[in-house]
C-alpha cells in the first residue's frame, strides 16, 4: 500500500517529496490556486469553520477525515488509488499490452486534451456556485454546498498533477490556464457549455449536481479504464468523492419534491406556489434543462474522435473490463436513434464510432434511477403528476440532433411551433425570478427553508440539527 504524507505542504500518496523538481512546481502553482479559490471560491464564508470531509488517502476504508475546518486551511491532497501489478491496457488496438506509466508520445496531444478538458470542470463548478451560499435553504445544504466545492478544487489538484508530473512545461502552462479561464466569461470562458451555464438558485444546483456531476462520473468512469495508468488510478480516487456530489443531488430534488407534495395535500386545489413552494411542473422544466445541457457534454453521437480515443486505448466504456467481453470491437456495431425526415430510425454505426452514445445510454439509464425515485415519492403522497426524462433529442446543442425542433416526448416539429412551446418545457425568465424570489438564507441549527422538505438524516451519524457550518 502506498504511503500517505499527510504533513507535506501538499499531502499525498504518491512519494512527491522524493520529486523535487516536480514538488517545486507544484508547491509554486499552489499559492496560484489559493489565489483562485479567495477570488472564485463561495463568497463570504472563508474565514467560517465547515464541517468538512477531506480525503486523507485512497485506501477503501477509512480515506475520508471529517472535521470542522475554515475552507482556506483544506488540505487539498494528491490520490491516487494504489498501481495494480502488471496491469495491462484493457482496450482498443494495445488492448493486453502493459499499461503505459508514462505518456505515449503519439497520444499526448490528445491525452493532454483529455486531461485539461476534465479538469477545466472542477474550477468552473466552484465558480458557477459560488454565490449560492447567500441563500442556503439549511446549514445542512450550506455544508453540503462546500463539501462538493473543495472536493471540485481537489479534483483540479488530481488533473494539475497530472498535467506537472506528465506534460513539462506545456502540462505547467495549461495548469496557469485552468486558473485563469472563468465560467461564463465571454472572453476566456471555460471549455465546455454547461459548465459557463449559470448556477443561480438551489434548484439549479440540485439538478447540476444530480445531472452534470453524473456526466463527471461516466467522463471519470470511462478515463479510469485507460491505460495512461497514472490517470486511470487518478480517476478511479475521484469517482469515490463524485458519489456524494450526486448523492446531494437527488435528495435535493427529492427533498423538493417532497415538499411540493406536503402543501399540495394541504390545499390540493392551490397551486404549491401560493404556499411557498416550487410546483412539480416547474421541476420538470428545470430537469429538461440540465438534462438536454448535461447530454451534449457527452459530444456527438457519431464521433471519430471518440473512435480514435477507444482505439488508442485512451478513453473506454464505462466499466470496460466488468461489464464487456469484446475489447477490442472492431466487428461491433451501436444502435443510434437518427432523424430521417421527421422521423426516428436506429441506424446501426461502427460501435468504436458510437462510442459516445454508448456512455450516454449508459448515464440516462442511471438518470432515470433518480426520476423514479421522485415519482415514488409523489406517487406515495397520492398525488398522479410523474417527472420524466426528456428525449436525448430534445434541446440540444451538440451532436446529431443540434437544433433539432424535438419535443420533450421525442417529436419532430416545426421550428415555430417548438419556439411557441419553449415555455412548456424549459424555464423561463419569470420561473426564474419566481424560484430566486424563495432563496432567503436559512442559518439557524435545525431549521430550514419552507420550500424544501429536511434531509431524512444528517451527515456522518450526526442529526439534522447539527451546527455544519459555524457561522
Ligand atoms: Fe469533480
Ligand atoms: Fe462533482
Amino acid at each position: 500500500m502506498s504511503t500517505v504524507n499527510q504533513y507535506d505542504s501538499i499531502p499525498n500518496n504518491v512519494d512527491l517529496s522524493s520529486d523535487k523538481k516536480l514538488q517545486r512546481a507544484l508547491e509554486k502553482w499552489q499559492p496560484d490556486f489559493l489565489k483562485w479559490w479567495t477570488d472564485m471560491g463561495p463568497e463570504g464564508f472563508q474565514q467560517d469553520q465547515v464541517y468538512l470531509r477531506t480525503a486523507i488517502s485512497a485506501d477503501n476504508d477509512g480515506w475520508a477525515h471529517f472535521d470542522y475546518v475554515k475552507m482556506p486551511d483544506y488540505r487539498w491532497g494528491i490520490f491516487l488509488t494504489d498501481p495494480e501489478p502488471d496491469r495491462k491496457i484493457g482496450f482498443g488496438d494495445f488492448a493486453a499490452e502493459p499499461a503505459w506509466q508514462q505518456v505515449p508520445g503519439e497520444h499526448r496531444n490528445v491525452l493532454k486534451r483529455l486531461i485539461v478538458t476534465q479538469g477545466d470542470t472542477e474550477p468552473a463548478s466552484v465558480e458557477q456556485q459560488r454565490l449560492l451560499g447567500k441563500t442556503a435553504p439549511s446549514l445542512y445544504d450550506l455544508r453540503n454546498l462546500f463539501q462538493v466545492n473543495v472536493e471540485e478544487g481537489r479534483h483540479l489538484w488530481a488533473m494539475v498533477y497530472l498535467l506537472h508530473s506528465y506534460f513539462g512545461r506545456d502540462g505547467r502552462e495549461e495548469a496557469e490556464a485552468l486558473l485563469d479561464r472563468r465560467s461564463g466569461n465571454p472572453d476566456r470562458p471555460r471549455i465546455l457549455g454547461a459548465f459557463n451555464e449559470p448556477v443561480e438558485d438551489w434548484l439549479s444546483f440540485y439538478m447540476f449536481t444530480y445531472f452534470t456531476d453524473r456526466d463527471g462520473k461516466y467522463q471519470l468512469l470511462s478515463l479510469a479504464e485507460s491505460g495512461f495508468d497514472p490517470l486511470a488510478r487518478t480517476c478511479r480516487f475521484m469517482l469515490t468523492e463524485e458519489a456524494h456530489h450526486m448523492f446531494v443531488g437527488e435528495t435535493g430534488v427529492l427533498r423538493v419534491v417532497q415538499r411540493a407534495c406536503e402543501l399540495m395535500k394541504e390545499d390540493p386545489n392551490e397551486n404549491p406556489r401560493a404556499r411557498g413552494g416550487v410546483d412539480l411542473p416547474m421541476v420538470q422544466r428545470y430537469l429538461n434543462q440540465w438534462f438536454s445541457v448535461s447530454l451534449d457534454l457527452f459530444g456527438g453521437e457519431i464521433s471519430s474522435n471518440a473512435a480514435n480515443y477507444f482505439a488508442a486505448g485512451l478513453k473506454g466504456r464505462a466499466q470496460e473490463q466488468k461489464k464487456y467481453e469484446d475489447h477490442v470491437v472492431l466487428d461491433a456495431v451501436y444502435g443510434v436513434p437518427t432523424l430521417e425526415g421527421d422521423r426516428f430510425v436506429t441506424q446501426d454505426v461502427p460501435m468504436r464510432n458510437a462510442m459516445n452514445t454508448v456512455l450516454r445510454d449508459a448515464y440516462v439509464e442511471d438518470c432515470q434511477r433518480g426520476v423514479d425515485k421522485w415519482n415514488k415519492a409523489i406517487e406515495e403522497a397520492g398525488f398522479s403528476y410523474r417527472l420524466s426524462l426528456p428525449h436525448v433529442a430534445f434541446h440540444r446543442a451538440i451532436g446529431i440532433y443540434a437544433d433539432q425542433p424535438v419535443t420533450p416526448d421525442g417529436k419532430l416539429i416545426a421550428r415555430e411551433e417548438w419556439d411557441r412551446r419553449r415555455d412548456e418545457w424549459l424555464p423561463t425568465p419569470a420561473d426564474y425570478e419566481y424560484v430566486r424570489s424563495l432563496m432567503m438564507p436559512v442559518y439557524e441549527p435545525g431549521r430550514i427553508a419552507n420550500w424544501i422538505a429536511p434531509p431524512s438524516k444528517g451527515i456522518k451519524g450526526l442529526p439534522f440539527e447539527f451546527e455544519y457550518v459555524k457561522l
